[in-house]
């Protein structure tokens, strides 16, 4: 098998466990496919964005949005989600970077009209999360959004079932959106759309 083939099966494995989370409705991707289609029918609303997709991973948003031909400026840390999603959108500016220390420099010198980020903030406790969305809000165009869409639950009860539903499966080392909490610390306007029983969109508006 060629490198190029190896990747391509490693990327296919990657989406073919997200997407059969969310056909069985299982934590942790149920509603993976509802956020996807409700960010990509919300952006394609405006003819033309510069948008900016926070760990992209295979780009399986980013690549419908550059399929479309918006302008695309995406950041991610792992090789091989760097390079598969290349191969889908090879004149991307697709940079490689560690969102919980810097924005790479290319990137700050952009303002967005939108800002994705999906399944990939959960990484960051609740305060480096926000350090990053004041950065990110500062990349913004006057009406400019970001679009969160992640595992996310209303209050730390709903958290909690879904922790003892799945405590074999639960990753301890997430940090999971609590809007409850999380809409407080925000110093923004900021809005919630449950999607699932463990999913849902924070947005945030200029
Ligand atoms: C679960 S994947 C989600 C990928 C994609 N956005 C999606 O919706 O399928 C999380 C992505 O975030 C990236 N990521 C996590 N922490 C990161 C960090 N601190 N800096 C850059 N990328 C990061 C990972 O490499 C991975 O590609």
């Amino acid at each position: 098998m060629t490198s190029k083939e190896q990747f391509n099966k490693w990327a296919n494995e990657y989406e073919k466990s997200v997407y059969s989370s969310d056909q069985n409705n299982t934590y942790p991707f149920a509603g993976y496919k509802k956020i996807i289609d409700n960010i990509y029918k919300e952006i394609i609303l405006q003819d033309k964005a510069n948008i900016f997709d926070i760990g992209f991973g295979t780009g399986i948003l980013l690549s419908k949005l550059y399929d479309k031909g918006y302008n695309i400026l995406g950041m991610d840390f792992f090789e091989k989600m760097i390079k598969v999603a290349k191969e889908k959108m090879p004149k991307a500016n697709l940079f490689k970077g560690d969102f919980s220390k810097e924005l790479n420099d290319e990137i700050k010198k952009v303002k967005f009209d939108f800002i994705i980020a999906t399944y990939s903030l959960h990484h960051l406790r609740d305060e480096e999360k926000i350090k990053l969305i004041i950065k990110l809000y500062q990349l913004l165009n006057e009406n400019g959004s970001i679009i969160i869409g992640d595992i996310a639950f209303e209050t730390r009860n709903e958290l909690n079932k879904c922790k003892i539903k799945y405590e074999d499966e639960w990753d301890d080392e997430e940090y999971y959106f609590i809007y409850d909490d999380i809409k407080k610390m925000i110093p923004y306007e900021n809005t919630f759309e449950k999607i699932s029983f463990c999913s849902g969109v924070i947005r945030i508006k200029k």
